[in-house]
């Protein structure tokens, strides 16, 4: 397996979602780092992952350390604590890159969240020179821990105000088997969000679990 050189924290990690990005980050040969308020469920979490995928690369720590020690930090707590982690990330972030998988949506009741997104917020509440990406908001966390190391068919809507910030986590979307594309500013992503609501709806509609969104059109090859 290829080392990959970034190393990625996941903030909330021990839960659904960051536990799906991180199994699918380190089977592509990625150091992880496992973020959590308690730092022993993070090492629990950690080691879970180094067993499943036969590796030693994820790691550990709390929040803030997984946060101080990485390039780029996906934000995966639950959206209620989304705020507040946001405010005690807020020195450690600076100058780097923040990808915010929040959807502010009730599975009870789906409806499109009020703007601004969650990605507008994290902006607001970390400042101007953290690069707040939006993403991964639309990928369903049991369809990214199933079949590792195999492409998933979903595609992976990207906002930002910084290009080059985009463009890596497009990478990363991409290492993680899925498709990632540029969908403008972050003021998008209250779009994106919203979709998250219709995914909901339609999984409720037709008996399914797992509804994803694919784009058609703009071929990202060569
Ligand atoms: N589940 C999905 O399919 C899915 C899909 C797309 C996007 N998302 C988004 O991803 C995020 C996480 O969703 P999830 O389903 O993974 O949630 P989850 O499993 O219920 O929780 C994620 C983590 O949030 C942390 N947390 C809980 N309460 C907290 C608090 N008061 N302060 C700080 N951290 C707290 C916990 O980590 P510790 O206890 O270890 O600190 C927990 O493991 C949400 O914003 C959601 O909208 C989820």
């Amino acid at each position: 397996m290829a080392i990959k050189h970034t190393i990625i924290a996941i903030l909330g990690g021990t839960g659904k979602q960051g536990t799906g990005l991180a199994l699918r980050w380190a089977a592509a040969g990625y150091t992880i780092l496992i973020g959590s308020r308690q730092v022993e469920k993070a090492r629990v979490s950690a080691e879970t992952i180094n067993r499943q995928l036969g590796i030693k690369s994820a790691s550990g720590l709390s929040n803030q350390e997984a946060a101080r020690r990485a390039e780029v930090s996906i934000l995966t707590v639950i959206h209620s604590a989304h705020h507040d982690a946001l405010v005690s990330l807020k020195d450690i972030m600076q100058g780097k890159i923040l990808v915010d998988a929040t959807s502010r949506v009730d599975f009870h009741n789906p409806k499109p969240p009020a703007a601004p997104c969650a990605a507008e917020e994290a902006q607001m509440i970390l400042g101007p020179t953290v690069r707040v990406v939006a993403a991964f908001q639309n990928v369903p966390a049991r369809s990214l821990s199933r079949n590792l190391g195999q492409p998933l068919d979903a595609d992976v809507l990207v906002c930002s105000d910084d290009i080059p910030a985009a463009e890596l986590v497009i990478g990363l979307a991409e290492a993680a088997g899925l498709r990632g594309y540029f969908a403008g500013p972050l003021i998008n992503a209250n779009v994106v969000e919203g979709l998250t609501s219709i995914l909901i709806s339609m999984n409720k509609h037709y008996g399914v679990k797992d509804a994803r969104v694919r784009v058609a059109g703009i071929s990202t090859e060569g």
